[in-house]
């Protein structure tokens, strides 16, 4: 697949086949995001692969504590301006392509679950790194992290695979971290589902707005 294509076609898939993924396959997408480049080729990222029943209870975790209204690690502070528009706008065309009334509190908390569910993806990534380079280095450490994220969405397109970033897996990342047994040593920074998208899926057809190139760029010369 040529560099273009795939950026411009990679969109972030919210539903997923059962079919599992074969484990060479997830080995060859994650040998080439290690090619991801880095801080001083520091490489701090470490994969963590979940699936089966481990996955199974992780998404019990969170299903359960949404519907609880436990609160997420790190409380998060409301976009404005620009962001929130960006975001409202995405919500909207979400729900109107699923025919989720805005007032249908039901079906919209429905779908909060399904994403704590990773939209029934057979596997999902969650990416950690040293927790003391993470606080000593946080600015370059994510840096890092986004770079080789943004590397497995793309390498996944080769082999026919969908992905979603999901900050969903890091919203009680203290606990998913403890039920991965993944050392206290580590920091979880970033997660994304990975699977065969679903293609027949209504909500696999939202493509979402980007500004224009002109309003994004200032030239200095
Ligand atoms: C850091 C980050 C966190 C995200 N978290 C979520 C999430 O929790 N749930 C979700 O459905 N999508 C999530 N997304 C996907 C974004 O909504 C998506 O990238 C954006 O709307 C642009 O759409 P596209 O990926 O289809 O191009 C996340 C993306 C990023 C980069």
């Amino acid at each position: 697949m040529e560099v273009i294509d795939a950026i411009k076609s990679r969109i972030s898939v919210r539903c997923y086949k059962p079919d599992p993924i074969p484990r060479d396959i997830m080995t060859k997408v994650l040998d080439v995001a290690r090619f991801s480049p880095s801080g001083t080729n520091t490489q701090p990222w470490e994969f963590y692969v979940v699936t089966g029943k481990t996955l199974e209870n992780i998404k019990s975790i969170g299903v359960k504590n949404i519907a609880e209204g436990v609160a997420i690690d790190e409380p998060a502070v409301p976009y404005s301006g620009d962001f929130r528009r960006r975001q409202v706008a995405l919500g909207i065309e979400m729900f109107r392509i699923m025919g989720i009334q805005r007032e249908d509190k039901k079906r919209r908390e429905e779908w909060v679950l399904e994403g704590m569910r990773f939209f029934g993806a057979p596997a999902v990534i969650w990416i950690c790194l040293d927790k003391a380079y993470y606080q000593e280095r946080r600015d370059i450490a994510l840096v890092n992290i986004g770079v080789v994220t943004y590397a497995i969405t793309l390498a996944a397109l080769e082999f026919k695979l969908g992905t979603c970033i999901q900050f969903q897996g890091l919203m009680y990342a203290r606990e998913v971290q403890k039920a991965l047994n993944i050392p206290e040593t580590k920091h979880l920074a970033s997660c994304l589902s990975i699977g065969y998208p679903d293609w027949n899926a209504p909500i696999n057809s939202l493509r979402s707005e980007r500004e224009s190139v002109e309003k994004l760029t200032t030239w200095i010369d």
